[in-house]
C-alpha cells in the first residue's frame, strides 16, 4: 500500500506552517508598536524617514512573505489525508480567526502607505488599540488547534 505523498510530508509541513505563522505574527505584533512611535515624529523629519524604512522593510522582508508561506503550508495541510474532518467546531473558529488577521494585515499595509505619505490622521491612541487585535485572535487560534475545546 502507498502512502499519499502529503501524508509523508506532514510533519515537515506542519514543522514550516508553525515557523512562518512565528515570523507572520512577530511582524503583526511589532508593526502597530513602530506606527505608535512614528505617530510621536513630525512629518518630513529624519526619524520619521527612518521609521518609513523600518516598517517597508518589515512590511515586505517578513511580514508578506511569512503570511504567504503560512497559507501555503496550512493549505497543504488541509489537503493531507485524514487531517480535517469540517465538521469540527473549533476548525470554523480557527478559519474565521485567521482570515481576520489577514484582514488585519491588509489594514497594516494601507496605514504604512499613509505614513509613507506623510498622511496619517489617526491617533496614537488608535495604533495601541490596534497592537491588541493580533495578540487575541492568536490567542484564540492557538487554543482551537490545541485544546479542540468543541
Ligand atoms: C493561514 C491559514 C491557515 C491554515 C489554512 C491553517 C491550517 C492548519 C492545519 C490544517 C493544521 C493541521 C492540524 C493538525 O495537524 O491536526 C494546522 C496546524 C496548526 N496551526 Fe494552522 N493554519 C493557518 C494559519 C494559522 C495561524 C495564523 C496560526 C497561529 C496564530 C496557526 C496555528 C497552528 C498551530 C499551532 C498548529 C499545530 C497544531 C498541532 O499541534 O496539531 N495556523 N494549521
Amino acid at each position: 500500500m502507498t502512502v499519499p505523498f502529503f501524508t509523508l510530508l506532514y510533519p515537515w509541513t506542519k514543522a514550516f506552517h508553525v515557523i512562518s505563522l512565528i515570523a507572520w505574527l512577530a511582524g503583526m505584533l511589532y508593526l502597530p508598536r513602530l506606527y505608535v512611535y512614528h505617530c510621536e515624529t513630525a512629518p518630513g523629519s529624519a526619524e520619521s524617514e527612518r521609521f518609513k524604512v523600518m516598517e517597508r522593510r518589515l512590511l515586505r522582508q517578513i511580514i508578506n512573505p511569512a503570511m504567504i508561506a503560512t497559507w501555503l503550508f496550512g493549505i497543504v495541510l488541509v489537503l493531507t489525508p485524514g487531517i480535517i474532518d469540517w465538521s469540527w467546531g473549533w476548525w470554523h473558529v480557527k478559519l474565521l480567526c485567521v482570515l481576520l488577521l489577514s484582514g488585519f494585515h491588509g489594514a497594516l499595509s494601507r496605514w504604512r502607505r499613509d505614513f509613507l505619505h506623510d498622511r496619517n490622521r489617526r491617533p496614537q491612541r488608535f495604533y495601541r488599540a490596534m497592537n491588541e487585535v493580533p495578540t487575541v485572535l492568536m490567542v484564540i487560534i492557538v487554543i482551537m488547534v490545541i485544546v479542540r475545546p468543541f
